[in-house]
């Protein structure tokens, strides 16, 4: 077994594979530009998904890169030893090149030869097929002539080996897994995938050769890829011979850092979890903000703010009380600067943001005490030894009021908490707020003003008339709407004539002159698509979607809102073009002028 930074794991995988043929590309943003299906970058694959689709990259059709994520999604399991909200994942890409031999073969390559793991500790898991899709024996004949045993080489369904869409739609396909094993004890019916912790997947393979429909529908793509994922942390720390990701070297010196300024151990095991969310946590916020997703109440901005909150929260349980965010990104900074310069050019504005957040968080901790102490009083007039599950939630839901600082204080005064009926509340806040997520994804627009409203508006109408002068092939790729601008992508090879864009603009503008009234009904997506509705490509869609039309000019699935006629827009006036990418042209428009 090697010893090996992160910087020299990032550089090997990136030589080894252009060896191979690839070229590098950058990370991505974590914020995904042309895309509204999911709020973070989480994986090497979702900038990609164009080019997996069947655009031509630029640079070819074999590809590496390390990208930064985010997964929110198990954040309840960050404290564990290996899950992280922000992480990084080195990828290797086919574009419809080689496909499951060179892929797994490379893999395994990399990690035995390259890594020098031991093949002994190494599992693998295949997908065991379906109605959508064979079992995948290709893939295990493959592993076994490499040399892993018949006994490991799982086959598992569908909720294990496979992987995407990102979202609702997009590409997708049977992947293969590789695990390590940790060493832990085995026990009856563990197998790579169990969450006993015993196997820790390290590398993932995925077979892209489909895509699913907005429609549901699993359509076969004329090229088949391969995306793959290693977990840059898991496998740092799997060479290493640690046990813990917190002790690779990206992430070592802001537990150690947390030790020196809280006075605890980290290896003290009631501190380890508190001491993990917290260094895990600034680090993702970190990163966010770096990307420009500050801290507020929407979207993103939501889940900065949440992280931040809850590191906040540990900081203080572990008996932080003077400002402590700013001084640990700062370390992050440092640790990650020289792999993604963003966060050097950034530094001001994440010490910034998370100044000022933790002074707002702190104001909120202030207000929750007093609303405690008002709440003991009632208490002990009415003379019960218990706090009501209904009184703690008050005091987290109306005042942010951490449950454990709760307990902490009803202990010292001697009361009791109602922890079950707590725990019942939270259950059913989080199923009502995750709904009305889900529904408010749909729409997309993150600021219902009447202007940014009638912008929406205006972007049907472009979209509309951009097919109607460069033809039928163009569509949305991405949309992005502030109150004082609409920013619209689409397919388009080439730049915009000065005559089409004026053409653009006159069909627009007649349109509003028109004042048609616009108005949606509600359909199955299939049914919206049929009656030449047009869609969003990438967009999520529930079981039933609002078709707006407006006039005869336009119709299109949307989530609104809209303006009610057309003549309450004002003039269009697009303000400049530009390419985004290989075939992805871009278009700012102004209206009212
Ligand atoms: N896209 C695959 C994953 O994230 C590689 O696991």
């Amino acid at each position: 077994m090697d010893t090996l930074t992160v910087q020299e794991l990032r550089e090997r995988y990136q030589r080894f594979f252009e060896v191979r043929g690839h070229r590098p590309i950058p990370s991505a943003s974590l914020l995904p530009e042309n895309d509204a299906s999911v709020l973070f970058t989480t994986a090497g694959m979702h900038p990609l998904a164009p080019y997996l689709l069947g655009e031509t990259h630029p640079l070819g059709n074999r590809l590496v890169d390390v990208q930064r994520c985010i997964r929110t999604g198990d954040i309840d399991e960050v404290g564990d030893p290996s899950h992280l909200t922000f992480f990084e994942m080195l990828g290797n890409w086919s574009l419809g090149d080689y496909f499951k031999r060179e892929s797994l073969a490379w893999s395994y390559e990399f990690l035995t030869q390259e890594l020098h793991l031991d093949p002994a500790q190494l599992a693998v898991t295949v997908f065991a097929g379906d109605a959508d899709a064979p079992r995948d024996d290709e893939s295990a004949q493959i592993w076994l002539s490499l040399g892993i045993p018949a006994e490991r080489i799982h086959f598992l369904p569908k909720e294990d080996n496979w992987w995407g869409p990102v979202g609702n739609a997009g590409p997708c396909g049977p992947d293969s897994e590789i695990f390590f094993d940790t060493g832990r004890p085995d026990h009856p019916g563990c197998r790579p995938g169990c969450g006993c912790g015993k196997w820790l997947e390290i590398w993932n393979n995925v077979f892209m050769a489909y895509r699913k429909t907005a429609q549901g529908d699993l359509v076969k793509l004329s090229h088949a890829n391969v995306d793959t994922g290693m977990g840059l942390e898991r496998t740092i720390a799997v060479i290493n011979g640690f046990d813990d990701v917190y002790r690779i070297d990206t992430l070592a010196p802001l537990i150690a850092q947390l030790e020196s300024l809280t006075g605890y151990a980290y290896a003290e095991p009631q501190h380890t979890r508190p001491f993990r969310i917290v260094v895990d946590h600034i680090r993702a916020a970190t990163f966010a903000i770096a990307d420009g997703a500050l801290p507020g109440n929407v979207e993103a901005g939501y889940i900065v703010r949440r992280l931040i909150r809850r590191a906040i929260r540990y900081g203080y349980d572990l008996g932080i009380r003077q400002p402590f965010c700013a001084q640990m990104a700062k370390t992050v900074v440092q640790l990650l600067d020289d792999a993604y310069p963003i966060l050097g050019q950034r530094r001001v504005v994440i010490a910034n943001e998370l100044t000022c957040e933790e002074t707002r968080f702190k104001a909120t901790l202030e207000r929750g005490l007093h609303e405690y102490r008002k709440l003991i009083e009632r208490v002990r007039r009415v003379g019960t030894p218990m706090i009501s599950g209904e009184s703690a939630f008050d005091l987290y839901e109306t005042f942010g009021f951490p449950l454990p600082l709760t307990l902490e204080l009803a202990r010292e005064d001697g009361l009791r908490v109602d922890e079950n009926r707590f725990e019942a509340l939270l259950i059913e806040h989080k199923e009502t707020s995750r709904r009305g997520a889900a529904q408010k994804f749909k729409g997309g627009l993150q600021d219902q003003s009447e202007q940014t409203t009638r912008l929406h508006t205006a972007t049907h109408l472009l979209h509309t008339a951009l097919r109607q002068v460069l033809g039928a092939s163009v569509r949305q790729m991405g949309s992005n709407i502030t109150p004082e601008r609409l920013r619209f992508d689409f397919s388009y090879p080439e730049a915009l004539s000065d005559a089409q864009l004026r053409e653009v603009e006159r069909l627009v503008n007649e349109e509003i002159m028109r004042d048609d009234a616009i108005s949606y009904t509600v359909m199955p997506p299939a049914q919206a698509i049929e009656s030449g509705a047009l869609a969003f490509f990438g967009a999520k869609y529930g079981d039933m979607v609002k078709v707006y039309s407006i006039g005869a000019f336009s119709r299109e699935v949307c989530g609104g809102p809209h303006a009610t006629r057309t003549g309450e827009l004002g003039r269009l006036t697009i303000i400049k073009q530009e390419a985004v990418g290989q075939g992805v042209r871009r278009i700012r428009a102004v209206i009212g002028v």
